[in-house]
């Protein structure tokens, strides 16, 4: 069964075509970040004219490039929220169009869902349940997942999300938007300098014995007291990203490892843009094997937004029987704990 995705929650707008939830056929992303890049970060209007520009090609790109048809496509999957609500319109409205006039059913996907999607394109076997930690621009999350549908939050950011900590402590040293990827780079790049040169220690937020929140507007306030008024150098720079980068990482895999094991879990899936980090990424893996855990990371194109892991979500709800009506609407705030199979 081929399922087309569509997702337009943030400043991607992308479309894909997934057979059997598991084989990409296409995966097509236009990405905003330079009509972004200029203002530091998204500017929402800015997100929704560009979806409305980018719509329909993103969506007869991924038809053409899979080879096939609107009339071959058994459902259309498409994020209803949370996200930017103007942007969010734009990917629902194109969906219900679609799907009222090519006869097509049509399944709402949170977007949470759709990041864990990601892992079951990577691992299509993967069994639930399972924990799953969801780092991204907009997100840190750890849940509890017994099945589609089925979501216990087990802890989430009381202020910062971990992207959101990237892409701030990046602007404020000058570095471009998204800083993710940039302080990834200069962190690896520094990496084996850094423990000679000594540098900045900025702090771990563990919170309440036992808590599974996570805070990072401490950590980000360290990093502006540290790079205020100081000569920021090529070296300064890539100490700071180094410790920011170490600091964010800890507290990500102790509270990620402490959860599995509060849960008894087999597994631990981790999703979302910042899991495409280098640091993350081996930091998990080492703790997997530490603790005897499976592991299942998308690969790093997967991590980001894109459709084909609401595609792969949309084709389980579907079988599930998640169908929506026409008079699906986005919503803006929409927590995965909440979510119920028809809606
Ligand atoms: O999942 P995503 O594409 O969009 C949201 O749902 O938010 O995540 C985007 C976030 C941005 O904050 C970006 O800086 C961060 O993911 N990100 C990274 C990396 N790649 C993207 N953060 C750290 N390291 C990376 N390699
Ligand atoms: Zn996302």
């Amino acid at each position: 069964m081929y399922i087309l995705g569509i997702e337009t929650s943030c400043d991607e707008t992308a479309a894909a075509v997934v057979e059997d939830g598991s084989v990409v056929l296409s995966n097509v992303i236009s990405s905003q970040v330079d009509l972004h890049r200029k203002w530091g970060g998204i500017v929402p209007e800015i997100a929704s004219r560009a979806h409305m520009e980018n719509i329909m090609p993103v969506l007869h790109e991924a038809l053409s490039a899979s080879g096939k048809r609107l009339s071959d496509i058994g459902a259309i999957a498409v994020t209803i929220g949370p996200g930017l609500i103007g942007a969010l319109l734009v990917g629902v409205s194109a969906a219900k169009a679609m799907a009222y006039s090519a006869h097509i059913p049509l399944v709402g996907v949170n977007h949470i869902e759709g990041h864990m999607g990601a892992a079951l394109l990577e691992s299509p076997d993967m069994q639930m349940p399972f924990v799953m930690l969801v780092v991204s621009g907009g997100h840190t999350h750890l849940y509890y997942v017994r099945g589609f549908r089925d979501y216990e939050k087990l802890g989430q950011t009381r202020d910062d999300a971990a992207g959101e900590a990237y892409d701030k402590v990046a602007k404020l040293m000058g570095l471009p938007y998204p800083g993710g990827p940039v302080i990834d780079r200069i962190a690896g790049e520094y990496a084996p300098r850094a423990s000679v040169n000594g540098g900045p220690k900025f702090p771990r937020a563990y919170l309440e014995a036992g808590s599974l929140d996570f805070s990072f507007s401490g950590l980000k306030t360290a990093v502006l007291n540290y790079v205020r008024g100081r000569d920021m150098s090529d070296e300064t720079i890539g100490l700071v990203c180094r410790e920011f980068q170490d600091a964010a990482v800890e507290v990500l895999v102790k509270k990620s490892v402490q959860a599995v094991k509060n849960k008894n879990a087999g597994t631990l899936v981790a999703a979302g843009g910042v899991a495409s980090n280098s640091a993350l990424r081996s930091a998990l893996l080492s703790a997997s094997r530490e603790n005897g855990f499976r592991l299942v990371i998308p690969r790093p194109e997967f991590c980001t937004d894109n459709a084909a892991m609401v595609a792969a979500s949309g084709y389980r709800l579907f079988k599930l029987g998640a169908a929506s009506g026409l008079d699906l609407n986005p919503q803006a705030n929409l927590p995965m704990e909440k979510m119920k199979t028809g809606g």
